[in-house]
């Protein structure tokens, strides 16, 4: 994976489901080529197929669980995920947490189907633990600010550069509240590797505008 990355979830906002994921996805994959940014996206998991048909940048599970194929009625298989041309997947998120037991089986199962795994954790206590089962990369996010107008870089600089001290450098995207390339730029500057974010891109009028910016920040 090619490193700064933008990582934009769209959750389960109306913006980002349905029709609106594919038009969404389209603007981002149209960012990525006319600035060569690593832009990625993570969306539902009834989006995936339609997403990963129409956009080929790298398209991320919102959430694998570590079941294989069998009867396993309602769970999200990372075969299954990585067989419709998923990328990778995120786990853990905020909106969707999970006890280290689980979370270490959700990992060794998505890396085991060959995505790319990106672990969530709220701060970098969390994260350390995290990093001890190997995921790809973890993303570190202050809940609190999570679909907030604050964004960490400005607010809780100091997260960043414990959870890059914690985990080592190359391993840490953080988020939550992240809105322009200013937010994108300090990330870095404290030794993130990218970022995650969601309600800056998803609910915004022109979201292509807006990744224009956050890509500006990559640069520094
Ligand atoms: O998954 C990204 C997320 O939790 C941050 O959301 O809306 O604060 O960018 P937001």
């Amino acid at each position: 994976m090619k490193l700064p990355l933008i990582l934009v979830n769209f959750k389960a906002y109306e913006q980002g489901t349905g029709g609106s994921a594919v038009v969404l996805a389209k603007i981002h994959e149209r960012v990525a080529k006319e600035t060569g940014a690593n832009i990625c996206i993570a969306v539902s998991a009834l989006d995936l197929v339609k997403v990963c048909e129409a956009v080929a940048i790298p398209v991320f599970a919102q959430h694998t669980d570590f079941v294989g194929y069998g009867g396993h009625t309602g769970h999200i298989l990372p075969d299954m995920v990585k067989g419709v041309g998923a990328y990778g997947t995120i786990l853990n998120h905020a909106e969707f947490q999970l006890e280290n037991e689980n979370l270490e089986k959700c990992i060794n199962a998505a890396k085991r189907a060959g995505l790319f795994v990106i672990v969530c954790a709220n701060d970098g206590d969390r994260a350390k633990k995290i990093s001890g089962f190997n995921p790809d990369l973890v993303a570190v996010e202050p809940p609190e600010l999570i679909g907030g107008d604050l964004s960490v870089s400005k607010t809780e600089p100091a997260i960043i550069e414990k959870a890059v001290d914690l985990v080592g450098s190359g391993r840490v995207l953080v988020g939550a509240g992240i809105k322009d390339g200013e937010d994108v730029r300090i990330a870095l500057a404290l030794g993130a590797s990218g970022v995650l974010l969601a309600s800056g891109v998803v609910r915004a009028e022109d979201p292509y505008s807006i990744l224009m910016d956050l890509v500006s920040g990559l640069k520094s």
